[in-house]
């Protein structure tokens, strides 16, 4: 999978690209990616892009020229979607991380400043997404955020998928307590179900705890689930 970034600040991805299970997927080439700085596309001598947003008020927005530009750049198939990421966008969960993953090749936009230009939004922008009702300096958190959930669920990436498959969220409810060795610290016992060998009864004390927790720490997910 093809990952276009666009962005003023590249050095950002330079270490994320390189660790852990990111890393992982840029070695086994489940993942391309491909950095661009939008400032490459600036056409003036100052490399300027951000002006001032007409109708005045606070913040500068990024100028549609070298968005336009750079975008073009990358955007070789039509329907290669372009995500830009913003606070106005829709809420990320794990059916849009799926349904990204499945993809061939995505660009991403991380804006600056205050806006990027209507215009943009308007015309080449496929999708805006947000990673929560916060607002922060740029789109390259949430451009690592989306990266990162996307890489893990490459084929190849991770030994065990099927853990990825039971993660929180992957079936619309948060995951189940999980325990290691030993089997006691510090006086506190591992449930006597997980140690049973029993996976039957397993099973179903997870699926219990799954729903628990679910209803007790988002019950707007238990409603989403259980009560359509
Ligand atoms: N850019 C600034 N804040 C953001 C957020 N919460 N989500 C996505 N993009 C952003």
């Amino acid at each position: 999978m093809i990952i276009n970034i666009l962005t003023l600040f590249p050095n950002i991805f330079s270490n994320f690209l390189k660790e852990s299970i990111v890393g992982i997927a840029v070695e086994k080439k489940a993942i391309k990616t491909n950095i661009v700085n939008i400032r490459d596309f600036a056409f003036d001598k100052h490399k300027q892009v951000d002006d001032y947003s007409f109708g005045g008020g606070a913040g500068m927005i990024m100028k549609p020229e070298p968005l336009y530009e750079a975008i073009s750049f990358v955007k070789k198939e039509k329907n290669v979607p372009v995500i830009y990421f913003t606070p106005q966008g829709r809420l990320l969960n794990q059916e849009i991380v799926n349904k990204y993953s499945r993809e061939n090749e995505i660009v991403l936009v991380c804006g600056h400043y205050k806006e990027i230009d209507q215009r943009i939004r308007d015309t080449l922008i496929t999708d805006e997404i947000s990673i929560g009702d916060y607002v922060l300096s740029g789109g390259e958190i949430p451009a690592m955020v989306l990266i990162d959930a996307i890489a893990r669920l490459q084929k190849g990436v991770l030994s065990n998928l099927d853990s990825a498959l039971t993660d929180s969220h992957q079936n619309g409810l948060l995951g189940y307590p999980c325990y290691t060795r030993p089997a006691e610290f510090k006086g506190m016992k591992v449930p006597e179900v997980l140690l049973s060998g029993n996976h039957k009864k397993i099973e179903e004390w997870r699926r219990e705890k799954s729903i628990e927790l679910t209803k007790k720490v988002r019950p707007d997910l238990y409603k989403k689930k259980f009560e359509k």
